[in-house]
């Protein structure tokens, strides 16, 4: 099947083409430059980029698909959640198009687009995460139920959470930040150095040549009662280390001092989350492991059983560990994240799908896979065929990926 994927959830505007789960064409345009003078995104400018750019996204993806709009079979959209009117643009555009050539029109939650994008293939069919360590061949249910149950990590610019997948559409969070998110947190703390937005991508350029150990940083939340993360703390950290750093020292390589600072904030980042991982595997498999840290671990198992029995992890009667872990979200960008998290699921001997670099920040074609693969699971009833349920269809901004 032939699917149209767009998202305008926020700063990107993003038209993709898939032939089920494969890859036809993936298109972005990039509002970078716009924001970069703000500081961050300005939803109202936002929106009239997105107005500006959509047209030309489509007919882009169309063409280096190499297919024309009546070879659609269907239209995908997100749904939420995102910045309500730059929403908007995506939908109306989906709207239109849906009717205009009486096609299906797919709503999608966005966080479960991130939570799948793992799961992209390339034209020829060939899967883009490399070193997962189990070959699940073509994308059909049985496949599907050979790697879930899984754990989904989804660090981006506003959700940081672990997930429980039971099955596809069955997600519970078992971890989630009780303020800022680790890509804010990247961002706001950028802002603080002086770098333009999105901060997340320099900081971690700059971490490279950066050493631990020269700048004190707490690492937020480490060995908390809850399973939760926080990254306010960190962000005000940061700020007042800045300030005592600017009023004492003058003499000092400031270039090397921002490595130092960004290698030791990544570290704070990177530890936090990587620490709450390890404890929710532990706690789904029933036992302590030496990574462990946890100062309650008959808590940590309790809080994670709970949260599944009245969650909504379809398809998990019991709590069982996860065959398969996935990531996404920009800040899955960062190589030490990345890389940490392979590590663990290496520890864990468990199939690690990182999503290729491009699908890892914002885009259309992790929308076109999570709507194919609803079609798979619950057939054609996912689809919205007539035109007034497809002009029903509205923003949800706070969407959530669990419940
Ligand atoms: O998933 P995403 O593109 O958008 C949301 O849905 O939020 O994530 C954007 C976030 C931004 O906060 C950005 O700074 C962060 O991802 N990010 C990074 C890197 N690349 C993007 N953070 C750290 N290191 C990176 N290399
Ligand atoms: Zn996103």
């Amino acid at each position: 099947m032939i699917l149209l994927a767009i998202d305008t959830s926020c700063d990107e505007t993003s038209v993709a083409v898939l032939e089920d789960d494969r890859v036809l064409a993936s298109v972005l345009a990039t509002q970078f430059d716009l924001h970069r003078q703000y500081g961050g995104i300005m939803p109202s400018v936002s929106r009239r980029a997105h107005e500006e750019n959509i047209h030309g996204t489509y007919l882009e993806a169309l063409k280096r698909a190499r297919k024309d709009e009546k070879d659609l079979d269907y239209i995908a959209v997100t749904q939420g959640p995102g910045l309500a009117i730059d929403l908007e643009v995506g939908i109306r555009y989906a709207q239109d198009l849906a009717k205009r050539l009486r096609r299906p029109l797919i709503p999608v939650n966005h966080m479960e687009g991130h939570l799948l994008s793992g799961l992209l293939r390339n034209r020829a069919g060939k899967l883009f995460s490399k070193g997962v360590g189990v070959d699940i061949g073509k994308l059909t249910t049985t496949a599907l139920d050979r790697i879930f149950p899984a754990l989904g990590v989804l660090v981006s610019g506003k959700h940081t959470e672990i997930v429980y997948i039971g099955g596809l559409g069955g997600y519970t969070k078992l971890a989630y930040t009780l303020d800022d998110a680790a890509g804010e947190a990247f961002d706001k703390v950028g802002r603080m150095l002086g770098f333009g937005y999105p901060g997340g991508p320099v900081i971690s350029e700059f971490a490279k040549s950066g050493h631990l150990g020269v700048v004190e940083l707490p690492i937020p939340m480490y060995r908390s009662k809850e399973l939760r993360f926080s990254f306010s703390g960190l962000k005000t950290a940061c700020l007042y280390a800045l300030k005592k750093h600017d009023a004492e020292d003058t003499a000092g390589d400031k270039r090397q001092y921002v490595a130092d600072f960004a290698r030791q904030f990544e570290f704070s980042v990177v530890s936090a989350i990587s620490e709450k991982v390890i404890r929710v595997l532990d706690a789904l498999h029933g036992t302590k492991s030496e990574l462990n840290n946890s100062l309650d671990f008959e808590k940590d198992v309790q809080s994670v059983r709970d949260a599944i029995s009245t969650g909504c992890a379809s398809g998990s009667d019991a709590v069982s560990p996860p065959r398969a872990i996935f990531a996404g979200g920009g800040v899955i960008n960062n190589v030490r994240l990345s890389g940490a998290l392979s590590r663990i699921a290496k520890r864990y001997k468990t199939p690690f799908f990182l999503p290729y670099p491009r699908f890892r920040s914002d885009n259309a074609a992790m929308i076109g896979l999570a709507a194919y693969l609803h079609i798979l699971y619950d057939g054609e009833e996912y689809a919205l065929t007539n035109a007034e349920d497809i002009e029903k269809v509205e923003r949800i901004p706070r969407l959530s990926v669990a419940g």
